[in-house]
């Protein structure tokens, strides 16, 4: 029998460790202490990992390594050569975001095995363990048994030790992430997609998804048995999954571990496992609120094609810059500019030019016009998934809107899972996965592109989101997640339960283009949407992202001004944001700070439940004075009852204050909390303070 050596290296906070052929196994810890990570090489020399919380276990023993293409397995037969490990903590500012000022604290522990016999291969697994959770990667050296990678399989386990409720959606199925969220036991997921969030038996929240996402396969989670998760590589039509030269990383594997839900969004972990910013000065990376032709067409009353209906002409584009400038909206996306919607686009994408206007609708003109106006046009690049027609015109594409000052572009991906087409080294088209390698290639080509020339990115059909927006400040937001457009035609629509789920799923990987904001309630056909007007209000705050779009058409907003004007004055970027409360696929409330006042911005929603949350305004300075403009659910509002009962009041509050926040079954709530006293919108100026704030209520 082997002996078994059990030195362990125990890394506390500033302190760091480094040995030569240490020991069967290396322990890290937070900063705080709390959370351990131990590895080990086991009897057969398999690498394995566990995490503890609390001295409780989290995961239980799971595995590490990797099926290659042209070697033996990277699995078993291993020893631990080398482990470094050093404490991090900086702090570090994002251009745009959640939050501005951002703590990387961290504990990292590099850990080197190499095989006992044979080639004798080495990798070296980095974990950096957070007091909210771990990430993890791989690094595969330089070295001469191991030049080319060929992955076909990541082995990776998250063996999770209680018994957990799981909210998920099924990975690798045709409609990408487009998903409702299934809300079961963790025994009855099959096969994954991540962010996947849990909530164990003790009530512990872990999250599990992966940061950095760069030239790799993206990762689903396929339950092997019990409530033991396995990486599955997304697919690659050439064979290995991943192909790579060494020397590499991998992405990181992440698990946010938190007491409460709102733990798990606070927590920075995924942005923190992802490099700095790679673009130099990013003050050209504008965060904005547009309108756009959109909603009509999947309403079905205009058409992306050209004929009778087609949306995108000159005069209704000029109607919305008018309406934007009117309003305060930057932006005015244009959907059907360009040739190609004709016919069956969905099905090839092959017609697509994203340099050539349809003839009625005169780009140079509406650019210029836009640009006299204060509000630029947004570009809209769908390639049906052809990439390969898409790359091809890349270049030309970006440099028209440059020329033409558009400095932000909705891409778009619409084609079933397994059918993005792309050009081979063989000359010939494959069909390949929305998160598989290639892909992943893509994304960042659009982005690094689009960067040169100073133009911001929201890709739909995306990839999933691991953070990468910190690197690349320019890919603002995503969809990547079922969206408003299911209220138009979806079968069936969002329910009040999908946007909860999101908060504390999709959310925790980055901002999301969810297009918020219709007011109607009102989608194909006269459907209703199943929400309340204030609960799309809410909207804005609880579901993050820089670029916001205000969804419905300008002729319904004429329609409800006043809650438009909060769409008018909600910002998009905060320099602080607070989860006050929330349950997993219950309700959410979200505080945020807006980055250029001391005003804060407050969101509440339910799922089909009526709530009161009670909420502490305790967020605020002290000894300032603001006014909270309130707008609440009314009476008999709800999903199914009256979605546009709203009442709207502003009050004096401070910091000693606490609201009761009624909403509605599938309701919201929504609340300006300024330094100023009302606001009258963004072309005119505030009416100085009265000297003794009166309360004004108002019930639509
Ligand atoms: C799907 C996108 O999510 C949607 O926003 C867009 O309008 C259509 N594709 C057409 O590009």
């Amino acid at each position: 029998m082997r002996l078994r050596l059990a030195l362990t290296l125990l890394l506390l906070c500033g302190s760091a460790a480094h040995a030569q052929v240490v020991a069967s196994d290396a322990t890290v810890r937070s900063p705080d202490g709390k959370m351990t990570v131990t590895m080990r090489v086991s009897g057969e020399g398999r690498p394995e990992y566990s995490i503890q919380r609390n001295g409780r276990n989290v995961i239980d023993w799971s595995r590490l390594g990797f099926i290659l293409a042209d070697g033996p397995k990277l699995e078993r037969n291993f020893e631990l050569v080398q482990d470094d490990g050093k404490a991090i903590d900086e702090t570090w500012e994002q251009p745009w975001g959640e939050r501005r000022f951002v703590r990387n604290r961290c504990t990292e522990q590099r850990v080197t095995i190499r095989e006992k016999t044979g080639q004798r291969r080495a990798i070296t697994v980095v974990f950096r363990v957070f007091d909210d959770g771990v990430g993890f990667r791989y690094e595969f050296p330089e070295q001469a048994s191991l030049a080319q990678v060929g992955i076909v399989e990541e082995l990776t386990e998250f063996a999770v030790a209680e018994p957990a409720t799981a909210w998920w959606i099924p990975g690798g199925e045709w409609n990408r992430y487009e998903y409702l969220y299934n809300r079961t036991p963790l025994t009855e997921v099959g096969q994954a997609h991540t962010p996947i969030t849990l909530r164990t038996a003790s009530g512990l929240h872990i999250a599990i998804h992966e940061a950095a996402l760069v030239d790799y396969a993206g990762m689903w989670l396929r339950r092997v048995s019990g409530q033991r998760l396995k990486a599955v590589l997304s697919p690659s039509s050439s064979g290995p999954k991943v192909s790579r030269k060494a020397p590499f990383a991998t992405p990181w594997r992440t698990l946010q571990i938190a007491d409460t839900a709102a733990g798990l969004y606070m927590s920075d972990l995924i942005l923190n496992l992802n490099e700095p910013n790679k673009l130099g000065d990013v003050s050209w990376v504008k965060p904005f609120k547009y309108v756009g032709i959109w909603w009509e067409m999947h309403l079905g009353t205009k058409t992306w094609s050209s004929g009778p209906k087609h949306g995108a002409t000159t005069a209704e584009t000029r109607r919305y810059i008018d309406f934007a400038a009117a309003n305060g909206f930057r932006g005015v996306l244009v959907e059907g500019w360009n040739k190609g919607w004709d016919g069956d686009w969905f099905a090839k994408g092959d017609e697509f030019s994203f340099t050539e206007a349809y003839p009625d609708f005169d780009i140079v003109a509406l650019a210029a016009y836009a640009k006299k106006k204060g509000v630029r046009l947004v570009g809209h690049h769908e390639t049906a998934g052809n990439i390969a027609v898409y790359e091809r015109q890349l270049g030309a594409a970006l440099d028209l809107y440059a020329k033409l000052g558009i400095d932000a572009v909705k891409t778009g991906y619409v084609a079933d899972a397994g059918g993005v087409q792309a050009l081979g080294d063989d000359g010939r088209i494959h069909f390949e996965w929305h998160d598989g390698q290639l892909q992943s290639r893509h994304h960042l080509r659009v982005v690094e592109e689009a960067a040169k020339r100073h133009i911001a990115v929201n890709a739909h059909e995306p990839i999933k989101d691991t953070g990468l927006r910190r690197t690349y400040p320019n890919w603002v937001a995503r969809e990547g997640a079922r969206g408003m457009e299911y209220n138009a035609w979806g079968d069936p629509p969002n329910s009040p339960e999908h946007e909860v789920n999101l908060v504390f799923t999709r959310m925790l990987a980055g901002p999301m283009d969810y297009t918020p904001g219709v007011l109607s309630l009102t989608g194909a056909g006269g459907k209703r949407i199943q929400s309340t007007v204030a609960r799309q209000l809410a909207l804005y705050v609880v579901l993050y992202s820089p670029i916001q779009m205000a969804a419905d058409l300008p002729e319904n907003y004429a329609k409800y001004p006043k809650p438009f004007q909060f769409i008018k004055d909600v910002p998009v970027d905060w320099s602080d944001t607070r989860v006050l409360n929330g349950e997993v696929g219950d309700y959410a409330t979200i505080a945020r700070k807006d980055r250029h006042s001391n005003d804060w911005y407050l969101g509440a929603i339910t799922d089909e439940q009526p709530r009161t949350l009670q909420v502490s305004l305790g967020f605020l300075d002290d000894g300032r004075k603001y006014y909270a403009t309130i707008y609440r659910d009314g009476r008999n509002a709800g999903f199914e009852g009256d979605g546009q009962s709203l009442e709207i009041e502003t009050r004096p509050v401070s910091r000693y204050d606490t609201l009761q926040l009624k909403l509605a079954p599938g309701g919201g709530q929504a609340i300006r909390i300024s330094t100023k006293p009302a606001s009258r919108g963004p072309h005119s100026s505030p009416k100085p303070a009265p000297k003794k704030p009166q309360p004004e209520f108002d019930v639509e």
